[in-house]
C-alpha cells in the first residue's frame, strides 16, 4: 500500500505525462522544505563563482519558492561597491545565465547588499559582523548564517579564521540558531596540505558546520545509485565478486583546460577530478548499505569503504595506471588546440589531462574485483557513466550452435547525458534459426520525471540550509581519499622528468584518450 510523507511539489509519472501527468499513488517521499529564516554571506562574491553559479542558483531557488521566507544574502569582497552596483552586476549575471532578471528580481535583489571587506584585517570583519547584525535585526532575518567561502583556496584558512575571532563561528544563541561554513574542493594538494587546512577550519569552526561540497554528489543520477542498490533486492545479492567480473567509472569531458591553467597545471586531472568526484563514485557503487539513510551512516560506510582501498601498487605504477595529456586535434572544422598550447600552460607541460587507474578493494565484497576508473579532458564526448560488467555464464549450452561469444550482462548507471540505468542481456531474435544479441532494458529520468530539478549548486545550498551533510565530504574520508592518492602522485611526479615524459601518453583531442589496449571498450562500456 502507496503512503506519501510530507508530499511537497512533485511529480514522479512512470507514463511519461501521456495520461495528464498525475502523480501516481506509488511514490514515496519525504520533502523536507521547512528551513530556518537565515543570512547568507557570500566571501568572494565579486569573483566569477559568485556570479556564474551562486547567485544564480539563490535567484532559481527563490522563483521556485525553495528558499526561507526570511532570508538575506550578504556579498562580501575586496572591489569596493555598493548595494546598488552589487545589485546590478548580478541581476545582469544572473541574465547572462539564461534566467529572466526581470521576472521577481524586485523581490530577490532587495535582499542583496554588498560589503567591502580586507581579507586580512580583523576590524574589517568586526565591521562586518555589526552590519549583519543590524541587517537581520532591521528585516528580521535572525541569527542563522552561511558563510559560503567562494575564495581562492589560499584565502580558506585565513577568511574562516577571520570570522571565527570576530566572533561570528559560533551562533548568538547555540540553542536555536546555527552558523555553517561552505567550501569547495581542493581540500588541500595532497594529505598534510589537507590535514593543515583542516586545521585552520577547525580552530573556529566544528566538523558538524563545515560543508565540503562535491558537486558531483549533488547529481540525482549519483544518489539514484543508493536507491538502486539499497531500496530494490533483486540487484543487491549480485553486487559482489561471485557475479561481477569488473567495473567501470568514467567522466570524460569534451572541455580543455580553459582560462583555469593557473590552477590545473598545479592539479592535473587526478587532484581535479580523482581526489573528490570520482572517489565518490566509486564509494557510492562499493559502499556497503548504511542501516539508516542519514548523513553519518552514509558517511560512515564511506570512510569503511575509503580504509578498504588496497595500496597502490607504485612499484608497478604503468600496470595500473595511464596518464595522457591532450595534443591538439579537431572537432568538425575547427583545430583544436593542444594542452600545451593553451594559455597560461607551459609549453613543455608534463600535467596529465587524463588518467585511468585500476583500483582494488580488499574486503569480502570485492576481493579481486578491478575498478577501472577513468576521467579526462577533451575526450569525444561527454560522457559520466559505471558500467558494473558481470561474468560471463558458467557454461554455454549454445556453444555447439554459435560459440563462444556470448557478451556478459552489463548494467550502466547513467550519469551524463544519458540519465537513466540500462540492464544489457541476451535476447534470441525471432526466426527459425538460433540467434542471439544483446539488448538493453533501460530506465530513463526524463521519461518519468516531470517535477522540478535542482542543479548542483541549488541542491548544495539547500541542504546547507537544511543542516544535511549527507552531500558533503567529511574531513575524514577526505584524508582517507589523499591517503591514498598522495604515493600515486608521488610516484608520478617525483619521479625523473625523463620517466614522467615516457609515462604521459599524447592523446589527439576530440578521441578516445590514449591508444591502449582494452581501454575504449571500458571507456564505452
Ligand atoms: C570540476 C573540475 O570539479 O568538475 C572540472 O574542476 C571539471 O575540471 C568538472 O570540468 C566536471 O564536472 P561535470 O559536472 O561537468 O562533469
Amino acid at each position: 500500500m502507496a503512503a506519501h510523507v510530507d508530499i511537497g511539489r512533485v511529480s514522479f509519472d512512470p507514463n511519461g505525462g501521456k495520461d495528464g501527468g498525475s502523480e501516481p499513488d506509488d511514490v514515496l517521499c519525504n520533502l523536507r522544505l521547512e528551513l530556518d529564516s537565515c543570512t547568507i554571506v557570500i566571501m568572494g562574491a565579486s569573483g566569477d563563482l559568485a556570479r556564474r553559479k551562486l547567485i544564480p542558483a539563490l535567484f532559481n531557488l527563490y522563483r521556485t519558492n525553495s528558499l526561507p521566507r526570511r532570508f538575506l544574502i550578504v556579498g562580501c569582497g575586496r572591489s569596493s561597491l555598493d548595494d546598488e552596483s552589487f545589485r546590478e552586476t548580478m541581476r545582469r549575471a544572473v541574465e547572462e545565465g539564461g534566467m529572466d532578471g526581470s521576472e521577481d528580481w524586485t523581490g530577490f535583489g532587495g535582499r542583496l547588499h554588498y560589503r567591502t571587506i580586507r581579507y586580512d584585517e580583523l576590524d574589517s570583519f568586526q565591521a562586518l559582523k555589526r552590519d549583519i547584525e543590524a541587517l537581520e535585526r532591521e528585516t528580521g532575518a535572525g541569527g542563522n548564517r552561511v558563510f559560503y567561502l567562494a575564495v581562492p583556496p589560499v584565502l580558506y584558512g585565513p577568511v574562516a579564521g577571520m570570522i571565527g575571532k570576530s566572533g561570528m563561528a559560533q551562533p548568538g544563541d547555540a540553542t536555536r540558531e546555527w552558523v555553517r561554513l561552505v567550501i569547495e574542493k581542493p581540500f588541500g594538494h595532497d594529505f598534510p596540505t589537507s590535514v593543515d587546512l583542516n586545521k585552520g577550519l577547525t580552530q573556529h569552526f566544528q566538523e558538524t558546520q563545515i560543508y565540503r561540497i562535491d558537486h558531483y554528489l549533488a547529481k540525482d543520477t549519483v544518489q539514484n545509485i543508493l536507491t538502486f542498490r539499497f531500496a530494490n533486492a533483486i540487484f543487491e545479492p549480485l553486487w559482489n565478486r561471485n557475479y561481477i567480473d569488473y567495473v567501470s567509472i568514467v567522466a570524460a569531458e569534451t572541455l580543455g583546460v580553459e582560462l583555469r591553467a593557473g590552477y590545473y597545471e598545479q592539479a592535473g586531472v587526478v587532484r581535479d577530478m580523482f581526489q573528490n568526484h570520482m572517489m565518490q563514485l566509486l564509494s557510492m557503487v562499493a559502499m556497503e548499505p548504511p542501516s539508516r539513510f542519514e548523513a553519518e551512516f552514509v558517511r560512515d560506510e564511506k570512510v569503511k569503504l575509503f580504509r578498504s582501498l588496497k595500496p597502490f601498487p607504485t612499484d608497478h605504477l604503468d600496470e595500473n595506471i595511464i596518464l595522457g595529456q591532450y595534443a591538439s586535434g579537431s572537432g568538425g572544422a575547427t583545430r583544436i588546440p593542444g594542452y600545451r598550447e593553451e594559455q597560461g600552460v607551459d609549453a613543455g607541460s608534463l600535467t596529465p589531462t587524463y588518467a585511468m587507474m585500476r583500483v582494488f578493494i580488499d574486503n569480502w565484497r570485492w576481493q579481486g574485483v578491478p575498478f577501472y576508473v577513468c576521467s579526462g579532458k577533451r575526450l569525444a564526448q561527454k560522457l559520466t557513466s559505471i558500467v558494473v560488467h558481470f561474468r560471463k555464464v558458467p557454461h554455454s549450452m549454445f556453444q555447439n550452435r554459435i560459440g563462444d561469444g556470448i557478451t556478459p550482462n552489463t548494467l550502466t548507471l547513467g550519469i551524463y547525458p544519458k540519465e537513466g540505468i540500462f540492464l544489457s542481456f541476451q535476447a534470441k531474435m525471432p526466426g527459425s534459426g538460433l540467434c542471439l544479441r544483446p539488448v538493453v532494458m533501460d530506465f530513463s529520468y526524463n521519461r518519468v520525471h516531470s517535477g522540478p530539478k535542482f542543479d548542483a549548486y541549488e541542491k548544495a545550498l539547500l541542504d546547507c540550509m537544511l543542516g544535511d551533510q549527507m552531500l558533503f565530504w567529511r574531513q575524514d574520508a577526505v584524508e582517507l581519499s589523499w591517503k591514498f592518492l598522495t604515493p600515486i602522485l608521488e610516484a608520478c611526479e617525483l619521479c625523473s622528468e625523463r620517466e614522467q615524459t615516457t609515462r604521459l601518453r599524447f592523446y589527439t583531442a576530440g578521441g578516445w584518450g590514449p591508444e591502449v589496449e582494452d581501454k575504449r571498450m571500458m571507456l564505452l562500456g
